[in-house]
């Protein structure tokens, strides 16, 4: 079997670990839920998800990751051998596959949109202009494809460099520097005159309508930006050694995720309202609205350089943590090295992102359910396989794994801590699948 790495300090495994919650989710897709869901009062439900549901959620993945050492179908062959669990653990490879498969299509886009702010030719247009830009450039044959092969080649080049070369390195010079550029692009846009109509849209309840949907909003977007439910926190947890304190490193993390999350609506909220854009577009939101925003702003090629930057690092880091899912698991099941595995896995990759893509453009009368091939891939990993695979891994936690082993992981030694460890293991026996069963029940009744 391949030889397996680990991660080489603490502050590299939470950069690594932090480099995959920071992604999408955070820039676009939860200021988009925010606005959708009632401001302040979906703020406060998804700390709440957050820390209720997804930080013992995120627990469960390292004690099974660090325990077992295994990627995410070893890990389950290993504490419940030639039973179905082991099914969780290829669910978990799936879903990582899926989400590969339009996450580099997206991540590709947000190269386009760095590449046109480098050459300074994204500035200048009108906000309609904007808009056919993205919808031309989304629609095309070769380009968005092009880049995304970009993409797959340097995600599978930093995989290939391994764990700690690799994974580590990238996200301990990468990470630090995307907080450094969103909290400089959140002063700048709080500075901005519409700053206060900004703030009080994401801040200020303008009627009450939070419903139940709200809540179970708040905990799909929990799991989806925590990276929850697939396995990505097993592998990465397998590279971790036993110094590293579980509990609080998810905390940790969390608490970034979270902070991310709200500054990057810091940025976009404020300026969107100063130039009079509507908020709620969606995933087009960054790329339709923002080069107009950026057009309008003293050095606008500066901010737009960086927010894009930021953008591609961010998606980049995840990228990075899904595929290491499938690539470890490619590698250490079939004995292949970590290169042979990336290129056959980037190759798979390529192909099916290229039909994804297309989606907008040739392919996109294609469609089943009434949804395209991107919509569908979409739909059905943070819709359905993430809710899925996290129940499944907080209920095998809960349920079936031996009691000693959790609390080994945990470090649980003082009478006190055996008590916080009982409250712990309720939440992941009723808490987190009853909530998330919530979530993925709304998807049908809804
Ligand atoms: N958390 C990532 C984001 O917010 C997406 C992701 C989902 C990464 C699942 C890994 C696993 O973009």
């Amino acid at each position: 079997m391949a030889s397996r790495g680990s991660f080489a300090s603490k502050f590299g495994v939470l950069m690594a670990t932090v480099g995959s919650a920071v992604g999408l989710g955070n820039i676009w897709r939860f200021p988009y839920q925010m606005a959708d869901n009632g401001g302040d009062a979906f703020l406060l439900m998804y700390v709440i998800c957050v820390f209720f549901m997804g930080v013992p959620a995120m627990m469960a993945e390292f004690i099974i990751g660090r325990h077992t050492h295994r990627n995410a179908v070893g890990a389950f062959e290993s504490l419940a051998p030639k039973t179905s669990w082991t099914g969780v653990g290829y669910l978990g490879v799936f879903t990582g596959f899926i989400i590969d498969c339009y996450y580099c299509v997206v991540t590709g886009w947000t190269l386009y949109y760095l590449y046109k702010s480098v050459t300074g030719s994204l500035l200048g247009g009108t906000m309609d202009s904007y808009a056919q830009m993205f919808s031309a450039f989304a629609a095309d044959t070769w380009l968005p494809i092009i880049l995304l092969i970009v993409v797959v080649i340097i995600t599978c080049g930093i995989l290939v460099m391994g764990v700690q070369k690799g994974i580590e390195n990238v996200s301990k010079v990468l990470l630090p520097m995307l907080f450094v550029t969103l909290i400089i692009l959140a002063v700048n846009s709080c500075l901005m005159p519409g700053a206060l109509d900004g703030l009080k849209f994401m801040f200020v309840p303008s009627k009450s309508n939070v419903t139940l949907f709200t809540f179970l909003d708040a905990a799909g977007q929990a799991f989806f930006s925590l990276s929850i439910g697939m396995g990505a926190l097993i592998t990465y947890s397998s590279y971790f050694d036993d110094n590293i304190n579980i509990t609080k490193t998810a905390t940790q993390i969390a608490v970034i995720d979270l902070l991310v999350a709200v500054v990057s609506s810091l940025i976009i909220f404020p300026a969107v309202f100063t130039f009079g854009a509507e908020p709620e577009q969606g995933p087009g939101l960054v790329f339709k609205v923002l080069p107009s925003v950026f057009t309008q702003m003293k050095i606008g090629w500066l901010w737009s350089v960086m927010f894009y930057l930021l953008l591609f690092i961010a998606a980049l880091t995840s990228f990075l943590s899904i595929t290491e899912v499938v690539v470890a698991y490619a590698s250490e099941t079939f004995n292949l090295k970590r290169l042979t595995s990336s290129i056959i896995i980037g190759a798979i990759f390529v192909v099916i992102g290229s039909v994804t893509s297309l989606s907008f453009g040739p392919l996109k009368d294609v469609t089943l359910f009434d949804m395209t091939i991107f919509e569908l891939m979409d739909y059905l990993a943070s819709n359905i396989l993430l809710p899925v695979g996290g129940v499944l891994i907080s209920v095998f936690v809960g349920w079936r794994l031996d009691r000693k082993v959790v609390a080994s992981q945990l470090k649980v030694e003082s009478p006190k801590q055996y008590k916080l460890l009982s409250v712990y293991i309720f939440f992941l026996r009723y808490i987190v699948p009853v909530t998330v069963g919530g979530v993925f029940a709304s998807q049908f009744f809804s």
